[in-house]
């Protein structure tokens, strides 16, 4: 077997018939921290980040700005990393918001984002004075003119519309329709500009969109760019006000399998940027500040799952000590994953299996159909590209505690997140 170079992290080798990541031994991080087991690349990681800074600086020719998006992975370390490669860090909820706080990230860089956000997390957000809160809806923006009220110094908003654009990509992931629960209609865009402008606590920043994720046919976001250009040169030509800021949202897709393309950050950055210029251009607008916010193209390709394989049932399955409570994607998207036998790398993929996972649901298989050598109880298969959208939706489905996370680089590991306890499970659980 080869490792597919673009679906793995950058440090995998295979070296003595194991799986290596960031100059660590796979088989030894299994016994050390236990199965599952998440690790995260450092290099891989950021180096994605410093792609992204690179990239935009050198194609857009105003200010650019990219935003991680937390919703895809978040703990403090990562947070940290994200203010030491100069990221800005998009939050949805009001505990995303403290992971920014303890790990530093400067408030003028978060974004508070979220269809349905509570008063809470309002007020802690403008408490906290972050840089932009993304107004969804016109009752959001009502709720938020009451809160920001005695404010001195006003909080800054985008307003988020719903481009009319379908994203070509899962149907649980395309965000950007005229049916989407998300964004305002642009019916109604005039009405909420008009309501910012008159609001003394808001200052009307800009607008959003976000058409989906894991988006390969970047058309569309240049569709997206054109339809942010303008509306924004509507609002100019009607209210007499210049945007700030547009952002295009994120949604860079990334490869799972061999077949699928690598993620060119610098080909996206110049697509977006020369959109952004060439729409400013036609509609006489001065370029505004550009945000863009990925989070699968920065974290997946750094994660590698491992899991032990607990037995087989016949030719067919093999059942692992992991699934859909750490990683729920191939039940909720038929998400397709690339994986060794991170003990055996060196052995010929002999056999096509499907990997069910451990969890008492039939839909639980994390792998339909992959070639591994032929795999016995106690080997350990490491999952590719695993770094977004696992660990953030994980659950403790059946109470099963969730994996642990390391971080790895330069032969080092460490722990980020420890994996959680039985005692951690049942903290909530009450007796009669
Ligand atoms: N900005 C906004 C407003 C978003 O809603 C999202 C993702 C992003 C940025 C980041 O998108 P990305 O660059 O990661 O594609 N759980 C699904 C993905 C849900 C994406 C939600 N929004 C999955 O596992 O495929």
């Amino acid at each position: 077997m080869s490792l597919a170079p673009h679906v793995w992290p950058e440090t995998a080798a295979v070296t003595g018939g194991r799986l290596f990541v960031g100059g660590c031994d796979t088989v030894v991080l299994a016994e050390q921290f236990g199965t599952p087991l998440y690790l995260l690349d450092e290099a891989t990681l950021r180096g994605a980040m410093r792609a992204y800074r690179q990239a935009f600086a050198a194609a857009y020719p105003g200010p650019a700005r990219v935003h991680y998006a937390g919703k895809a992975l978040l703990n403090t370390a990562l947070a940290q990393i994200v203010v030491q490669e100069g990221l800005g860090l998009d939050v949805v909820s009001a505990t995303e918001l403290l992971v920014a706080r303890r790990a530093g990230v400067p408030m003028a860089h978060v974004h508070l984002h979220g269809n349905a956000k509570s008063d809470a997390e309002l007020e802690r957000a403008v408490a906290w004075q972050v840089g932009a809160i993304v107004v969804d809806t016109l009752d959001e923006l009502a709720r938020l003119g009451a809160l920001t009220a005695h404010l001195a110094e006003p909080q800054g908003v985008l307003l988020r519309i719903a481009p009319e654009i379908e994203a070509d990509t899962h149907v649980h992931i395309a965000t950007g329709g005229a049916a989407a629960k998300f964004g305002l209609p642009l019916a109604v865009l005039d009405m909420a500009v008009a309501r910012v402008l008159n609001t003394s606590g808001l200052r009307w920043l800009g607008l959003h969109a976000h058409i989906g994720s894991q988006l390969f046919a970047l058309d569309q976001v240049v569709a997206t760019v054109e339809v942010l250009v303008a509306q924004a040169a509507r609002l100019r030509d009607r209210f007499g006000v210049t945007p700030v800021e547009l952002s295009p949202g994120g949604g860079l897709g990334v490869p799972y399998t061999a077949d699928q393309p690598p993620t060119d950050i610098p080909r996206y950055a110049e697509v977006v940027s020369a959109a952004m210029q060439v729409a400013c251009t036609r509609h006489n607008l001065p370029l505004p500040r550009l945000t863009v916010e990925p989070g699968r193209s920065i974290v997946a390709r750094a994660g590698v799952a491992l899991y032990r394989v607990v037995g087989r049932k016949g030719q067919r399955w093999l059942h692992i000590d992991g699934g859909m409570g750490d990683n729920i994607r191939p039940a909720l998207y038929s998400a397709r994953y690339s994986a060794v036998l991170a003990n055996r790398a060196g052995e010929p993929d002999s056999e096509l299996v499907a990997v069910g996972g451990r969890y008492c649901e039939a839909g639980d298989v994390l792998l339909r159909e992959i070639a591994l050598p032929p795999a016995q109880p106690g080997d350990l298969l490491a999952v590719a590209t695993a770094g977004a959208y696992t660990l953030s939706m994980a659950s403790t489905y059946n109470l099963v505690p969730r994996p642990a996370l390391v971080l790895v680089g330069d032969g080092r590991a460490r722990l980020i997140q420890r994996r959680e306890t039985e005692e951690d499970v049942l903290a909530r659980d009450m007796r009669l």
